[in-house]
């Protein structure tokens, strides 16, 4: 099962998008090498993975885009989010605020990217469940009213990162 001389048959870039330290990192660590650290560092300008799946008998590359939740490491916003088919909108459920900023993050994507891209909002770190600051209910209405999917994931466990990125990527196709 040789990456080398797969027929691709979609190249897909998804974007990343929320506050520092809700994991959007490990999240694409996990979903791209099914790997997750502690000591993850704060992004700075812009990384990207790609991972290569099979959906409905088609080869489809994801080309998964990370970028600083910092303003001041940020990438160039518009490069960042252009030809953009799918983004992961995180949020901490832990943190109230990065929740309440993803009206802010939805606007900026809205702003840039193109209007068929399918959005998925993220709340990550429920292995924290004790700590939880953001009801699903409140993010389960959040994304209804703005059309998102949403799923609630922890790339500490590996829960829901597959089926996350998966959705968006179906979604796409
Ligand atoms: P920026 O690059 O600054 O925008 O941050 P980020 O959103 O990429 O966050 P990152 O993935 O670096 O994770 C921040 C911290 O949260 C790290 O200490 C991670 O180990 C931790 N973390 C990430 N995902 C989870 C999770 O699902 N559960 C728990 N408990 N911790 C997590
Ligand atoms: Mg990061």
């Amino acid at each position: 099962y040789g990456d080398y001389n797969q027929k691709i048959d979609y190249v897909f870039k998804i974007v990343l998008i929320g506050d520092s330290a809700v994991g959007k990192s490990q999240l694409l660590a996990r979903f791209a090498r099914n790997e997750f650290s502690v000591e993850s560092k704060a992004t700075i300008g812009v990384e990207f993975q790609t991972k290569t799946l099979v959906i409905d008998n088609k080869t489809v590359k994801a080309q998964i885009w990370d970028t600083a939740g910092q303003e001041r490491y940020r990438a160039v916003t518009s490069a960042y989010y252009r030809g953009a088919v799918g983004a992961m909108l995180v949020y901490d459920m832990t943190k109230r605020q990065s929740f309440d900023h993803m009206t802010r993050w939805l606007e900026e994507l809205r702003g840039h990217a193109d209007k068929n891209i399918v959005i998925m909002l993220v709340g990550n770190k429920s292995d924290l469940g004790s700590l939880r600051a953001v009801p699903t209910e409140d993010a389960q209405e959040f994304a209804q009213r703005e059309n998102l999917f949403f799923m609630e994931t922890s790339a500490l466990e590996a829960t829901n990162v597959e089926p996350a990125f998966l959705t968006v990527l179906t979604e796409i196709y």
